[in-house]
């Protein structure tokens, strides 16, 4: 979607990290932006923000795992806007524990938010989309754990995995239409996401601490800011995969290999 500016993008945990970076550049392209989160006033202030770089920007609570949460902030955003050109589906939480003792209810908030969330939104907003029949782009938000199992953080990787299955069945069925869609699978960026307990539901029990090798790799990862410039550019050039840790292809070749070696060996015993 070449011409950003003057349109208008929703963007979901936008109060804090990656969300922020993205809603600080499609203003800085022109966009009229809608910041939403559970974090209501972390929205607002991003909200306000935006507002000193770009045109109008309003802020929405709104928790994704929650569909009528999700239909209130379409609502809300054509009754402000009268339009919206951009979605960016890109809430996220990580439960830091290993996979055998990462409990029901770290996998049920986890994929709440990271993959319901992602098809709450595609559910709310495709449709008006089609509807609007403009250009239009949504942009989901994965990992590179979305490519490559990422140990201690198992239920999140099974999240992100399903939302590149997802993103890559819609990038399908959308081929014929005005709306692109794209997939972030970013590396580390340093943002909160080591504290995501943050915003887990009481019902569901305490949050485990983040473990101080995960909170250093993130406080060592890119700049969200910059992340956010990366997916601008990415919509902007309708490209499907946005990879902004280039350097991280390596590995994906690496587990790809294993594959093609495994269907090797199965040729042979099968044949
Ligand atoms: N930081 C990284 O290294 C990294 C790498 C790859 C992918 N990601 C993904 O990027 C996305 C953004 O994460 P981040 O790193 O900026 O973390 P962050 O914690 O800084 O921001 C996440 C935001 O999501 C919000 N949120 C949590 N639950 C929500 C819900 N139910 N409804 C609405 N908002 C909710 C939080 O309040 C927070 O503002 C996530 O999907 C995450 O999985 C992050």
């Amino acid at each position: 979607m070449r011409e950003l500016s003057g349109r208008v993008a929703v963007v979901t945990g936008a109060a804090s990290g990656i969300g922020r970076g993205i809603v600080l550049a499609l203003a800085r392209a022109g966009m009229h932006t809608v910041a939403s989160d559970i974090d209501g006033s972390g929205a607002q202030a991003v909200s306000e923000e935006a507002a000193m770089i770009g045109p109008r920007s309003l802020a929405l609570q709104t928790d994704v795992s929650d569909p009528t949460s999700v239909e209130a902030l379409a609502d809300k955003t054509w009754a402000e806007f009268g339009a919206c050109h951009v979605l960016c589906n890109n809430a996220g939480v990580a439960v830091a524990r290993p996979a055998a003792e990462t409990t029901d209810e770290d996998w049920r908030w986890t994929l709440r938010v990271n993959l319901w969330g992602v098809v709450n939104g595609v559910n709310t907003f495709l449709q008006r989309l089609k509807v609007q029949d403009e250009p239009a782009h949504i942009v989901n938000t994965a990992s590179m754990s979305g490519h490559l199992p990422t140990p201690l953080l198992s239920a999140y990787t099974a999240s992100k995995y399903a939302v590149v299955g997802l993103s890559e069945c819609l990038a399908i069925e959308l081929a014929d239409t005005p709306i692109g869609i794209s997939v972030l699978c970013p590396g580390a960026v340093n943002t909160r996401i080591g504290d995501a307990g943050r915003s887990r539901p009481q019902a569901l029990g305490p949050d485990v601490p983040i473990r101080e090798s995960i909170r250093e790799a993130l406080a060592k990862g890119m700049d969200a800011e910059r992340a956010g410039e990366i997916v601008c550019r990415g919509i902007e050039e309708d490209e499907f995969w946005i990879f902004s840790h280039p350097e991280m292809a390596s590995f994906v070749e690496s587990r790809q290999r294993g594959i093609e070696a495994s269907f090797a060996r199965w040729k042979e015993r099968l044949s």
